[in-house]
């Protein structure tokens, strides 16, 4: 069977691809059901754009690459897609947009795009091999239990990258890349929780707190910490483990925007019976001052607390250095950070230099977004440059 563009992996860049990509194109994946990581993102909401996006808040190691795609197809473009057919969103904080209602909608508003642009959709259907004959690319797939060949003058590789396997990623972008002789950069799990080797958080689990922090590389971000029974979670520490290397250490300041020394120095005037392990539980989760006396004398009332008692304690809680033992890897990674590198791709179609015809879009490239609704961005920004060069070609 003889087609314009096989598109492989019906996820977010492979759908917004497929509704651009003019006539002609054929999308398939292994799944079940399209959009699968649409469906549970978010919440079961979608964090679909971000309204603040910038080129800084893309990782890779060519950090101008994202930005044509990025500045040609913007959040307000995708805004104005959802208005125009009435899917209602939100701004939850920081300019990150939500559904108000389920995020199946994107997926049904993507689905119903590529019917209009009658781009056929392939589930159930396994890449067994990719070869290019000179002319054209050659694959060889099993669809429903039966095996066909098919050439295609472009094939777009929109296959995601490795995180959650349980969801069927696989990493064939960078096998099929390297096929092709393009270059793979090494690949890690970002926005993902961080493990430690003891228990020490079981007791805090459940425990949010606001904080700043940061990784011995990358910017500090401030938002929630979540304690959980492995370790930490929440999106503080989600946006830092992009940055975070084994063996490395990361820096909390557990009182981000709240002033303790003054607090403290003033209750010592008002309230200079008042237990200081009462009054740190006024600015501080209980079981979080709990475990703190395990490793902080907090005893006495705070008219026997000094100045120096007080700014040690308030050292120790701006500057808490932990050293994660790992993350909980791509099992539950949000994202896959490297990838496809972008030295052999244009930054204007997505298209690898030395391959015309095959094209990287989404999260198979090596540009990683942060937390926030810019992977989502950056798949519909990617899946349409590289449509707009086919529909165009
Ligand atoms: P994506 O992974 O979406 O799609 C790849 C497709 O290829 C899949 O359908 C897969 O089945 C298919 N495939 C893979 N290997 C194959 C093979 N060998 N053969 C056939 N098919 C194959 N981002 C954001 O901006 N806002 C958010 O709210 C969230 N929330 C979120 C929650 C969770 C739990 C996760 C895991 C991730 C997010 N993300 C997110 C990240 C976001 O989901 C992700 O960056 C995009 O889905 C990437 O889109 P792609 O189309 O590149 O890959």
């Amino acid at each position: 069977m003889e087609i314009k563009t096989l598109i492989l992996g019906a996820g977010a860049a492979g759908l917004f691809a497929a509704a651009h990509a003019g006539p002609g194109v054929v999308v398939i994946d292994h799944a079940d059901r399209p959009g699968e990581k649409i469906r549970i993102s978010g919440g079961g909401r979608c964090n679909f754009t971000n309204r603040d996006l910038t080129p800084a808040n893309f990782i890779s190691e060519n950090r101008h690459f994202a930005k044509s795609a990025l500045a040609r197809y913007t959040p307000a473009d995708f805004i104005a897609l959802l208005d125009a057919v009435g899917i209602s969103w939100h701004e939850k904080t920081l300019g990150q947009l939500f559904c108000d209602g389920k995020a199946t909608q994107i997926v049904s508003l993507l689905t119903d795009m590529i019917a209009r642009n009658k781009a056929d959709l392939w589930l159930q259907t396994q890449i067994d091999d990719v070869s290019h004959d000179g002319q054209r690319f050659r694959l060889r797939l099993t669809r429903a239990g039966k095996p066909m060949v098919v050439t295609a003058q472009n094939l777009v590789v929109a296959t995601g990258g490795k995180s959650i396997p349980k969801m069927g990623a696989t990493g064939i972008a960078y096998q099929i890349a390297a096929q092709f002789g393009l270059r793979v950069t090494d690949t890690r799990a970002g926005l993902v929780p961080f493990a430690f080797s003891n228990d020490q958080f079981t007791p805090l689990a459940g425990v949010a707190r606001y904080v700043v922090a940061h990784a011995s590389r990358g910017p500090a971000f401030a938002e929630a910490l979540l304690f959980t029974h492995r370790g930490l979670s929440g999106p503080a520490m989600l946006q830092i483990s992009s940055y975070w290397r084994d063996g490395e250490t990361i820096d909390i300041d557990l009182l981000a925007g709240s002033d303790l020394t003054s607090a403290l120095q003033a209750a010592r005037h008002t309230d200079p019976r008042k237990q200081a392990v009462t009054l740190l539980g006024q600015h501080l989760p209980g079981r979080l001052v709990e475990h703190l006396s395990g490793v902080f004398d907090v005893s006495g009332t705070i008219a026997q607390w000094s100045d120096q008692r007080i700014g040690t304690l308030v050292h120790i809680l701006r500057n808490w250095r932990l050293s994660p033992t790992g993350t909980e890897g791509y099992r539950t990674a949000e994202v896959t950070l490297g990838g496809v590198a972008t030295d052999g791709l244009s930054s204007q179609t997505m298209e690898a230099k030395s391959v015309p015809g095959l094209y990287f879009i989404g999260e198979a490239v090596d540009v990683t977004g942060w937390l926030g609704g810019f992977n989502f961005q950056w798949a519909w920004a990617s899946g349409h440059a590289a449509a707009t060069a086919i529909a165009q070609g």
